[in-house]
């Protein structure tokens, strides 16, 4: 089902009140357009769902799948938390509009000084490993940490996006947490949280019921071990979205009811007190507000094959090229024409691998026709690139009729941003 955001108005497609066509020919393709409405009304579903079932709820919006500022000083309107991943995360935070205390770092690998810098924010952070508590003790204790532990359950979409289990990179084993909390207790830290993350696109709640009892189990040997209580349980992100039209979407309610019910239990069984319960989600909250408009280009006919070659590349969104993830395509132009060929819709970027679609069935397409790209919003820009010397595409932001640029396209200019030319080439 299209988000009640996405509309068709005689053909023509309206996103947030606002016609794609008048979009596309102001700021130029490829665009993506960012439906503000629709992130309010995805993180308000989370949080009441939620909500229902426990009164102490804290969802951290995981920057990572979109930072642009705009999208974040929304959510922080709503009164989200971040999870951040780096620096760069927390920095961008910190600039919308969110004090450090609402901010979470939850990144792997971290160097020295950009522990240094997280600590000198004053923002939260989630140790990954042993190594990483060591780190940050010698900069300074802080009065609260956590732990990200890995249940050994991980789930996803794609292999890339398993995030727990024994071959992971990320998180603290069970047989190191109890020591994790306690270098960190006799270290003066005064507060604590326990955290996990298991993966992402993730279309039912039985992964997390199972991750989340295991973790629960861990939280109350701690509790008995060392006396620890918990301000904050944190299940991590990962709610997954329908990409294909039809696709049955995650059922909230029952999630909540599941994941709170095992929660209440857990807390109670393990004696853990009263929490804040966590969740961390990126993609519920922002992928279908955002639409990326890409224009046709080229028609091609080969006696094999059709192809539709637009100026929205993998440098754009390269969820396609990269884990084979499909994202549906309409002709936001002529969104009443019926499909009736099969065809593959290719980018500019000199790789076979370039492809939006792949034997998809679309309308007859024209040069010219203007591409809507589905569920654009996740991990979209944010893992955009200048790859073949492109330059990265403009955002939009839509409410009710209105439009803003959120962000403005890349010029030549910036492909020379940065670079030098080596003192004996001049
Ligand atoms: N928390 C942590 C610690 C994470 O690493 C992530 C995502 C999230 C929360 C949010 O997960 P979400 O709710 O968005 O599933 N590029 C991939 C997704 C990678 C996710 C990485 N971590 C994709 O395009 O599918």
């Amino acid at each position: 089902m299209l988000p009640t955001t996405i509309e068709n108005r005689n053909g023509i497609m309206f996103i947030d009140g606002v016609s794609s066509l008048d979009l596309a020919k102001r700021f130029d393709t490829p665009l993506y357009v960012v439906s503000e409405k629709r992130i309010r009304q995805n993180y308000r579903n989370v949080f009441s769902n939620l909500k229902q079932n426990y009164q102490k709820i804290r969802i951290n919006y995981s920057a990572k799948a979109n930072t642009n500022i705009s999208v974040l000083k929304i959510l922080e309107s709503e009164g989200a938390n971040l999870d951040v991943v780096s620096p760069g995360e927390a920095f961008l935070a910190l600039k919308s509009g969110f004090s450090p205390e609402r901010i979470i770092f939850t990144g792997t690998n971290a160097r020295d000084d950009e522990l240094k810098y997280l600590i000198e924010s004053k923002v939260l952070i989630n140790a990954d490993s042993l190594s990483m508590l060591e780190r940050i003790l010698k900069i300074k204790t802080p009065d609260t940490i956590s732990f990200r532990i890995n249940p050994m359950i991980g789930a996803g979409h794609h292999e890339h996006c398993i995030t727990a289990g024994k071959d992971s990179k990320f998180g603290i084993w069970e047989d190191d947490a109890l020591a994790a909390y306690k270098r960190a207790l006799d270290a003066g830290v005064k507060k604590f949280g326990i955290h996990m993350h298991i993966g992402s696109g993730i279309m039912n709640a039985q992964p997390f019921l199972l991750a989340l009892e295991k973790l629960l189990e861990i939280a109350g040997k701690i509790r008995k071990t060392l006396g620890i209580k918990f301000d904050f349980i944190d299940i991590g992100g990962g709610i997954g979205v329908p990409y294909r039209l039809g696709e049955k979407e995650i059922d909230l309610a029952e999630f909540s009811n599941l994941i709170l019910g095992a929660f209440n239990k857990g807390v109670k069984d393990n004696d853990l007190g009263e929490p804040f319960f966590c969740v961390e989600p990126g993609r519920y909250i922002i992928c279908d507000s955002c639409v990326l408009l890409t224009a046709v280009n080229t028609v091609k006919e080969n006696p094999n094959k059709k192809f539709i070659g637009v100026d929205a590349g993998f440098n754009v969104l390269v969820r396609p090229a990269m884990y084979g993830s499909y994202h549906h395509v309409l002709v936001a132009n002529r969104m009443n024409a019926p499909e009736e060929q099969e065809c593959d819709v290719a980018g500019p970027l000199c790789e076979s691998g370039d492809l939006l679609a792949k034997n998809r069935k679309l309308p007859k397409i024209q040069e010219g026709d203007v591409l809507a790209v589905l569920n654009a919003g996740a991990y979209g820009f944010s893992m955009s690139s200048n790859y073949n010397s492109r330059q990265r595409p403009a955002e939009v932001l839509v409410n009710e009729g209105k439009c803003a640029i959120v962000r403005e396209r890349e010029t030549m200019d910036n492909l020379l941003l940065h670079q030098k030319t080596a003192r004996w080439l001049k």
